[in-house]
């Protein structure tokens, strides 16, 4: 089976059960600061989840693109990824617990599906705690479709309650779908999920709590379900492939990393680890570079996941031997041409993505070279926080790479001593540590419905005072401020920030009513709604009197009066042709 049919067959399935099929979403959050990239296919449907009506009605399915960086230090062995792909299917209030079961058992075992052995799966089910009870009900639904006692395993919160994608929002207890990888004759009459050979290939959450920014769960008004299944994982499962890597999703990208190292991916543990691991790294970083709202490498929030992400691709493709100069976007062009049919972005993009990838392999190669020896020079009985982070300012050694170099030495990094001295130099990075504002999408709190409605018309107010060529490229609010991306190649003059600053607080004054209407995407682009590409065929449209009309998820606050007074506090180039503004309601 190919990844094409695979995508296709859960389509087909789902399309017969009244799902509408949508498109994948950005890797980058729109609105929503409290997570860097989108982790699951749930992660756009938060504001749906949590009560909007979805234009395409309450049963939806898709592909969804996916970065997780948590099990970074997994990504080497045949079955985790940062960047991975994410079937998922969604009841919106509609079916639960039963009718998600049912149909997950159906996809996997009827024959007419993908006609796995029942004799090698099994399941788990969230065990219960004080906030949630034990899930009987999936259990008993689970023994209705022949699954034995001995197959089902009963697991914590920790591994079996999912949720929510950020720090607050939609989440529920779960039950996951576990294939035997390992000789079918030996498959054990019993499940155990610390065997390696059971692999984890589908979820279903049953998502009926909220929780709240107090760490307290209420139950939401409606129950849904979410859930997601490893494309790559289950496509191996199908090709009887017991390494990811080993699947058309990989051979090619492999099969370049062996042409540029002169090496096999088999020839030994370490070669395979490290071509797994390169293999990731890039694709990650051609998928997020590659979107249309692009991360490009920094020091700070996405920007520096994907400088670390192809820093360490670099320090692996060292450790083969690869000698070409600037190889990583070798990597990148197979990864474009292996997905673009499916992510038409990637080859759109494909230049900006090869140059950039370009820019920072030869930035960082400079460095490397002198950061490696004057890392050998240093005591062997541990490095002090001044020594790491001499190597992160002056040789552009992320920390989890002088950690992990450390490592391999048998030596310890001061890694307290080192978070001080960063501090001290006022450069302190956010990483890739989730939650950095307590706000998100789930929180429709009256503040960010005010700043997300004040977005809107300073869409609008820029594209008058600047031109039509002026889009968005993505916005972050928290309960403080709007922070603001759109493509326009030149500073803004004082006037020019007067005058968007003067169009919006009109609107504000002229309190006028924020309407919302539905519409086919057709219908939305002949009337010139910005933004409405990214949806699928319905949209919804919120319009401001004739001033701005925007496609987009909500929630908006009726009316402009409500906004006070808009003002921004700063104007800044983001990247190549991008410029940011920072804005304040007050
Ligand atoms: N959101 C669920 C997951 O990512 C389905 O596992």
């Amino acid at each position: 089976m190919t990844a094409k049919q695979l995508r296709q067959k859960y389509f087909d399935f789902f399309k017969t059960k009244g799902h509408a099929i949508i498109p994948s979403a950005s890797l980058i959050p729109e609105n929503d600061p409290t997570v860097l990239f989108t982790t699951a296919g749930m992660h756009p449907l938060v504001p749906y989840l949590m009560g909007e009506k979805h234009p395409e009605g309450k049963r939806l399915a898709n592909v969804q693109k996916c970065i997780r960086t948590n099990d970074i230090d997994e990504v080497g062995n045949p079955t985790h990824h940062t960047f991975f792909e994410m079937l998922g299917n969604w009841s919106l209030g509609d079916y639960f617990k039963k009718e998600a079961i049912e149909w997950s058992w159906e996809f996997l075992t009827s024959p007419e599906w993908l006609n796995l052995d029942k004799k090698l799966l099994a399941v788990s089910v969230f065990e219960g705690d004080q906030d949630a009870d034990k899930d009987d009900e999936a259990v008993e639904i689970w023994k209705s479709l022949g699954v034995l006692e001995s197959r089902i395993a009963y697991l914590s919160r920790k591994e079996n309650f999912w949720g929510p994608a950020g720090q607050t929002g939609p989440c529920g207890p779960c039950s996951e779908m576990f294939y035997w990888v390992g000789d079918p004759d030996k498959v054990p009459d019993s499940f155990n999920d610390d065997n390696d050979l059971w692999v984890e290939i589908w979820n279903d959450v049953f998502m009926e709590f909220n929780k709240k920014e107090d760490e307290s769960y209420e139950k939401l008004t409606m129950q849904n379900v979410d859930t997601g299944m490893g494309l790559e994982r289950t496509l191996a499962v199908m090709n009887r492939l017991d390494d990811n890597y080993k699947t058309e999703l990989f051979s090619n990208i492999i099969k370049k990393i062996e042409e540029l190292a002169n090496k096999k991916y088999e020839e030994s543990k370490e070669i395979t680890r490290a071509m797994r691991i390169i293999a990731d790294h890039l694709k990650a970083v051609t998928f997020i570079i590659g979107d249309d709202k692009s991360v490009t490498p920094s020091n700070t929030d996405q920007g520096y996941v994907v400088r670390r992400l192809i820093r360490r691709a670099i320090r692996y493709g060292r450790q083969l031997e690869i000698k070409d100069d600037l190889w990583i976007s070798k990597v990148a062009q197979v990864v474009v041409s292996d997905y673009a049919d499916v992510y038409p972005e990637l080859e759109r993009n494909k230049d900006f993505v090869v140059d950039q990838l370009n820019q920072e392999e030869a930035k960082f190669k400079k460095t490397l070279e002198k950061g490696l020896k004057e890392f050998d020079k240093l005591k062997s009985d541990g490095i002090s926080g001044k020594e790491a982070f001499n190597l992160y300012q002056t040789y552009g050694f992320p920390i989890e790479m002088t950690q992990e170099l450390a490592e391999e030495k048998g030596i310890k990094v001061d890694e307290q001593e080192f978070k001080k001295e960063l501090k001290k130099h006022q450069e302190l990075s956010r990483t890739a540590s989730a939650g950095k504002f307590k706000s998100g999408l789930a929180d429709t709190g009256e503040e960010t419905r005010k700043l997300h409605t004040a977005a809107h018309l300073l869409l609008a107010a820029l594209r008058k005072v600047l031109g039509d060529h002026v889009v968005q490229k993505g916005s972050n609010i928290t309960v403080e401020r709007l922070r603001f991306d759109f493509f326009h190649s030149e500073k803004m003059t004082d006037e020019q920030k007067q005058e968007v600053e003067k169009l919006v607080n009109e609107v504000i004054k002229k309190d006028l009513s924020v309407s919302c209407e539905e519409m086919s995407k057709d219908e939305a682009g002949k009337q010139g709604v910005l933004g409405a590409f990214e949806y699928g065929d319905k949209v919804k449209v919120y319009s401001v009197g004739e001033f701005s009309k925007e496609a987009c998820n909500g929630p908006h606050v009726e009316q402009t009066g409500q906004l006070g007074h808009f003002k921004i506090v700063k104007e800044q180039s983001s990247s190549a042709g991008v410029r940011r503004i920072k804005a304040i309601l007050e």
